[in-house]
């Protein structure tokens, strides 16, 4: 089995665990849902969710009148996410793996990827950028979430010991080596960085200059 094969092996198992659970932690994160959603300003955008499981960040985008793509390799996690769609919405959500999905280059005026890259293998999460380079336009907006190790040593501890009550066995490697190791190999610059709960947590926003 290759690297890919494997993390879908245990990606489907790990997430058909938690999709019953997984919206029980979203009171956390769900005013980041909007931060992220008020990022994008024109309101023709057509948006790109990588890895948008039970779809709150893509839902986020669908209130706000985009046309959104929502893609995940979990079918458990899109059972949830399905369910949360409106007539109103321009959205639609596709089981697949986002290391190779199959739209044309320069598709979407913007794209995003909320608390996936810690659930992964590096590998499949330096692939997955490389498809949101691929298939968004050029100078458009590239929004990674994700966890943040915060300066204060004491809040970093407190924030790693309670995310490892439910996370993956990849969040280690991801918060040893941060976000920033990852943009680089892609060669991803970032615009604007944010962190929220007590830094716990980061929107980092980069142009996509291809
Ligand atoms: C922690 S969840 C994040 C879900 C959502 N984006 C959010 O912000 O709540 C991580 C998601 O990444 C998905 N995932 C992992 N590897 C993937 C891949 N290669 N392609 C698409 N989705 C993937 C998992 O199925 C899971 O739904």
């Amino acid at each position: 089995m290759d690297v890919k094969e494997k993390h879908k092996w245990y990606n489907v198992r790990w997430f058909k665990r938690m999709a019953p659970v997984y919206d029980y932690i979203e009171f956390l994160v769900s005013s980041l849902r909007k931060k992220v959603a008020n990022k994008i300003k024109d309101k023709n955008s057509k948006i790109l969710d990588l890895a948008c499981g039970t779809g709150n960040q893509s839902i986020a985008f669908a209130k706000r009148g985009f046309s959104v793509v929502g893609i995940d390799l979990s079918p458990d996690m899109l059972r949830y996410a399905n369910k949360k769609i409106k007539s109103s919405y321009k959205l639609k959500f596709i089981y697949g793996d986002a290391t190779k999905i199959d739209y044309k280059n320069s598709t979407f005026d913007a794209s995003s990827i909320s608390f996936g890259l810690h659930d992964m293998p590096e590998e499949i999460g330096l692939m997955i950028l490389k498809e949101m380079i691929r298939t968004t336009k050029k100078n458009g907006q590239i929004i990674i979430v994700d966890y943040h190790k915060p300066r204060n040593k004491m809040i970093a501890w407190i924030g790693f010991r309670i995310a490892k009550l439910w996370e993956s066995k990849y969040y280690d490697h991801f918060m040893n080596v941060g976000l920033e190791r990852y943009l680089k190999a892609v060669n991803l610059k970032p615009l604007n960085k944010e962190t929220h709960l007590l830094g716990n947590m980061q929107i980092v926003e980069c142009k996509n200059i291809k």
